[in-house]
């Protein structure tokens, strides 16, 4: 179903802290940034080999990475895992009797479609599932 994990999402509260972190102290490179409104965060792709490390800044303390950061602090925020085809793989984890939080594809960074499964189906651990734009 999948094909390798796309990105670890972590939660921050100041982008240019974290960039200090990620790209001179871990020196990765960041590949893209765009502020994405419908999840209300700017975001920042920083290279890993094939994947990425998302950071997620909120954009207003009500977005779902603002209530996160406000309960746990900053940290990660999800995994997520690459599919060729998001609508045949949300279709499975339905049959498996898995929750979801988006029944259907939304448009995530970089106009990939994505869907995340609620944690409490999957053990605390915020799942996202990522087909990227062709
Ligand atoms: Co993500």
């Amino acid at each position: 179903m999948f094909g390798r994990i796309d990105h670890i999402g972590v939660a921050v509260e100041d982008i240019d802290a974290a960039m200090e972190l990620y790209r001179d102290g871990l020196g990765m490179r960041e590949q893209h940034r765009e502020t994405v409104e419908g999840f209300g965060v700017e975001a920042v792709l920083l290279e890993v080999g094939d994947g990425h490390v998302e950071l997620l800044r909120p954009l207003s303390a009500e977005s779902a990475v603002g209530r996160f950061l406000e309960r746990n602090g900053p940290g990660i925020h999800h995994v997520a895992y690459q599919t060729d085809d998001i609508d045949s793989a949300l279709g499975e984890v339905r049959a498996a009797g898995l929750r979801l939080i988006d029944e259907e594809p939304r448009t995530g960074i970089r106009q990939s479609r994505v869907a995340f499964l609620h944690p409490k189906a999957t053990g605390g651990v915020l799942t996202e599932l990522v087909e990227a734009a062709h």
